[in-house]
């Protein structure tokens, strides 16, 4: 889906962008032109941003998760003493 019609730039550059490093609207236009002319699409971009960031905390959320200790692993050793 293009999302910059003044650059013809699609949602998947935009997503690489970011991926690559781009944390706000002025990055993603220096990565890929996209947002770089009218601004007419800039509240897009922003909403891309916002979904991957929440994507990216979610991930994280879930492998904090996935090496949290169990809250039963501290009862058990307790017990052992
Ligand atoms: S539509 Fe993206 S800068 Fe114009």
């Amino acid at each position: 889906m293009i999302v910059c019609h003044c650059h013809a730039v699609n949602d998947a550059t935009v997503l690489d962008a970011i991926a690559g490093g781009a944390g706000d609207v002025a990055a993603v236009g220096r990565a890929c032109r996209a947002g770089t002319g009218c601004g007419g699409c800039h509240e897009t971009l922003a909403r891309l941003l916002d979904a991957a960031a929440a994507v990216e905390e979610a991930f994280v959320d879930e492998v904090v998760v996935e090496v949290r200790p169990s809250p039963a692993r501290p009862v058990r050793e307790a017990a052992r003493r």
